[in-house]
């Protein structure tokens, strides 16, 4: 099988799979604790802490492992929801943004926050501008996501960091889940309060993650208990996890300039040839996208047949974001961006990885080629 769905999950770095497999072997002392086998458990927390900060170029007292993308963007918005209630009610999201942060901000409206949802463009991209003339006096957050999941856009993360410096007592947020690992972050340069990222996006473990925070800016914690990680998220820490994911992180940030060109071309010869195929329509805009994204409709056709027809031939993609494919619902990503219910139920999402080569993109070209053509007669008119 050739693995395209590298967006939904990676396949871990055999040398990530040691590092868990050499923490859950030594190091399996509580950090907690006051024995040696603890210290030496607190010494590799340490070592993952400062190599994340490393990778983001803050603090390593900024960082805090949290079991994910979706526990950061959930404590990251409730957190600040809680936290300044007494000074504002008012969040600004966009309406493209993954359902750990769409779906939460439902949550809060229902607790009587009221939540701006900005519209995209046809490229699925956010405007600053517009982003600006939504802020209201009692607005107490921003959360944006840099790389979108099903399209590959990018959004203006600088730019809307730097307008809202003018606003320094909105909290900006950034789901960088998508993009860590292949484009360059710079938190504290673009003026981001409170940034995620999740270890299995980038050959990392599953269930283990990061939410970065500004020093001087205090949230709720969602998990409250024995007070690890400084208060902001109780729990046992997940040391192998974490060991895990530091390796993950040295191993991307080695090599991460290369690897980025090099799916992008794949990426480039992808578009190519699925702009080539009669009854196709590329959704992943022409510019300003991640390296890995590449989605596309066949119009006509429905997304799961042309899935389950790509898999009989070999390979493996997905129908919008993994968490959602399964609701059978038209994309509310392709949708917000104009891109009309045919072409948004019939999207595929190709995402590529570090494990796939230039042969696999000819190979997948021509099996979608032959898919288009056993599924032609079923398609609507
Ligand atoms: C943009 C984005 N944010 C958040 C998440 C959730 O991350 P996790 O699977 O670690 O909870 C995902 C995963 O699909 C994602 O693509």
């Amino acid at each position: 099988m050739i693995y395209l769905d590298n967006s939904a999950t990676t396949q871990p770095h055999p040398q990530v799979i040691e590092a868990v497999k050499r923490a859950m072997d030594n190091y399996y002392g509580n950090p907690s604790s006051l024995h040696s086998m603890g210290i030496e458990a607190e010494n590799v927390l340490k070592q993952a802490r400062q190599v994340v900060a490393q990778a983001l170029e803050v603090k390593p007292s900024e960082v805090f492992f949290t079991s994910g993308g979706t526990e950061s963007n959930n404590t990251a918005l409730k957190g600040v929801a809680f936290q300044f209630q007494q000074r504002g009610k008012h969040i600004i999201t966009t309406q493209v943004e993954h359902p750990c942060v769409y779906d939460v901000c439902k949550q809060l409206e229902e607790f009587g926050f009221s939540v701006t949802y900005l519209p995209v463009d046809e490229d699925g991209r956010v405007s600053p501008d517009e982003l600006v003339r939504a802020i209201r006096p009692d607005t107490i957050l921003v959360s944006v996501m840099h790389v979108n999941n099903e399209l590959g856009t990018i959004q203006p993360i600088d730019q809307i960091g730097k307008l809202l410096k003018q606003h320094p007592k909105i909290v900006f947020h950034v789901d960088a889940v998508q993009s860590f690992g292949k484009l360059p972050i710079r938190m504290h340069e673009w003026g981001i309060d409170l940034l995620s990222l999740s270890a299995h996006k980038f050959y990392g473990p599953r269930g283990i993650g990061v939410l970065a925070k500004r020093e001087g800016l205090q949230i709720q914690p969602l998990l409250t208990g024995g007070g690890q990680e400084a208060g902001l998220r109780s729990g046992t820490e997940n040391i192998p996890g974490i060991a895990g994911m530091a390796k993950a992180i040295r191993l991307a940030e080695e090599d991460r300039d290369e690897e980025t060109k090099r799916l992008y071309d794949q990426l480039q010869r992808l578009r190519q040839g699925i702009e080539q195929l009669p009854d196709c329509v590329v959704n992943t805009p022409k510019t300003g996208t991640a390296p890995h994204i590449m989605n596309f409709s066949v119009p006509g056709a429905k997304a799961e047949v042309l899935l389950h027809a790509l898999e009989e031939r070999g390979f493996l993609v997905s129908t919008k974001s993994a968490c959602s494919s399964k609701t059978g619902e038209p994309s509310r990503i392709l949708l917000a961006a104009g891109m009309g219910h045919e072409r948004a139920v019939s999207a595929v999402r190709v995402s590529l990885g570090r494990n796939n080569q230039t042969q696999d993109i000819e190979q997948f070209l021509l099996a979608l080629k032959e898919c288009i053509n056993y599924i032609r007669p079923l398609m609507k008119k």
